[in-house]
This record gives C-alpha cells, structure tokens and sequence, in this order.
C-alpha cells in the first residue's frame, strides 16, 4: 500500500517530454546503453533476455529523442571488446541486431530518421553487415534525428586507423605533417561527419567510458543513471536533458566571460 502511494507520488512529479524547453537542447546526444546483463540476472533469467529486452528501450529512446528533434542520438551497441564475450551471447546480439533492423525501418520512417553507423562495420557477420547497409540507404534522404549505431565500435581502434591513414598520406606527400590540426583529425574519424557529443548518458551506475567516443566526448556533459538499461525510460532521458540545459558550459573560460556581452575575446589578449 505503502509502497503504490510512493509511485503514484513518483509518478506524478516525473517528467516528460513536453517539460523539455526548447532552448539549450543538446544537439547530440551519445548513449552508453549497460546493465543488460544484471537486469536479466535479478529476474533469475540468462543474460540474452536482459539484451532483448533492452530492444524496447531503445525503440523507446530513439523515438523520444525525435519527439524532441533532437539533431543526433548516438548509441554504443557493440564494443570492439564486447567479441570477446561467450559466443552464444555475441550470436544473440547479432541476432537481435538484424531482427531489429527489420523491424524498425518503418519506426525510423514515420519518425523521418535517417540510420548511420560508426565502427568496424566490415568485421560484423555478412546478414548484419547487409541488413545494416539496405536500412541506411532506405533512409538516407531523411532530415529529422540522426541515429548512429555504434556496432564494433572502440575508440582507440578508430584513432589508431586515423593514425595509419593519415601517416600514409605524409608518406605520399598528399599532406605535410605541418597541416595536421584538430580539423583534419577528426575529418578521419569514423564520425567526420556528425557534431562533437554534448550529452553523454550511461545506464547501470557504472562511472566509466568504456573506450567510447573519446576524442569526440572531450567537452561533453557526463550525466550517469543508476537504471539498467531495460528499465530506461521517458523520464530518465528529460531528466538528463533538463540536467544539461542547468549546467554551465565553460569550455576552458570563466564563467563571467560567459556572462560578459562580448563572449569572443581570445584568452591570449
Ligand atoms: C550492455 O549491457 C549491452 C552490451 C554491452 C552489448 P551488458 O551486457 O554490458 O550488461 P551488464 O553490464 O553485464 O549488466
Ligand atoms: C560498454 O559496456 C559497451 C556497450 C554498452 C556496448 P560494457 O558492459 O561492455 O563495458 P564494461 O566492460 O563494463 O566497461
Ligand atoms: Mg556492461
């Protein structure tokens, strides 16, 4: 009794979507989607059950994340790690992979959102490797949310490839190491073409990165969830956004140049 008050209480002063303010959303969002695992275990079930039902909830977070036009949600899926896990549970993601690709191209079509991928894509089975391409170029002329599955994804593996990339190019003379800056570099990472992370959010209480996004996380705002990822639901994600548009975003500078009308004056002057 005691306890259904305490959710009906809770139930009311959660959030939702239309609480989010329009102004200071974060333009993209990246998600370290855990707890699949420890959310099956609880129910006394086999970790895969936690990993299917972890589909809904991100059935559930790309469509809210549309809801809120937010311009890119990037999800970690796959680690380049995460092949080292027991075979049966790496052939159950897979498997899940494909099914929902399937599934879902017409969630992605209602809600005018176009599917990208980051990673060694190359390395995953032929069916998702395909299934994977035919969703990405059915929705590429979509102009909503992007969504970027991050699917054998490691960072350092994606910086050490920009490394060698570019090494070979100064090999070939077809750029001097004296051009190398900030731009070029990250012109070579699998997310040349997406903005830096404003909003990093992980599920499962853990406080760790993971080997996830980190040249692209370097000025993000860090927001953690005690939720395993299954249980991840409308309100947590308007809780973190609202979080984010209260912080302070300094990018090295103080806050009274923040607040100062002319935000542009270099720190060397
Ligand atoms: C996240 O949940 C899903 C993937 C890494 C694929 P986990 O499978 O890591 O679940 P826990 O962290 O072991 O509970
Ligand atoms: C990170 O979760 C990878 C994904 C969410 C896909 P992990 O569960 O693999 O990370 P660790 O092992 O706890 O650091
Ligand atoms: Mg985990």
């Amino acid at each position: 009794m005691a306890g259904n008050h305490a959710e009906t209480v809770l139930n009311e002063v959660r959030k939702t979507l239309a609480d989010v303010q329009e102004s200071g959303r974060p333009k993209h969002i990246a998600i370290i989607m855990d707890g699949n695992g420890r959310w099956a275990k609880q129910r006394g079930k086999l970790r895969v059950f936690g990993h299917e039902n972890g589909v809904e909830a991100v059935r559930k977070t790309v469509e809210n994340c549309a809801r809120l036009k937010i311009d890119y949600l990037t999800l970690y899926a796959f680690s380049t790690e995460n092949w080292n896990r027991p075979k049966l549970e790496v052939e159950t993601l897979m498997r899940l992979l494909v099914a929902s690709l399937r599934r879902e191209l017409k969630t992605l079509t209602e809600n005018n959102i176009k599917l990208n991928a980051i990673g060694r894509i190359d390395s995953l089975p032929d069916r998702v490797h395909k299934e994977l391409k035919e969703v990405i170029e059915k929705t590429s002329s979509h102009t909503g949310t992007t969504l970027t599955l991050a699917l054998s994804y490691g960072s350092r593996e994606e910086l050490k490839t920009a490394v060698k990339t570019l090494c070979s190019k100064v090999k070939n003379n077809l750029i001097s190491p004296d051009h190398i800056d900030e731009t070029i570099i990250n012109n070579h990472l699998y997310t040349h073409d997406l903005p830096d992370v404003d909003l990093l959010i992980r599920t499962s209480g853990e406080h760790r990165i993971s080997n996830f996004l980190l040249w692209q996380i370097a000025y993000a705002e860090l927001y953690f969830v005690d939720a395993f990822w299954p249980d991840f639901q409308e309100h947590h994600l308007v809780e973190a956004i609202m979080n984010y548009q209260n912080r302070e975003r300094r990018f090295g500078k103080t806050s009274e140049q923040l607040d100062s009308a002319d935000r542009t004056i270099p720190l060397s002057e």
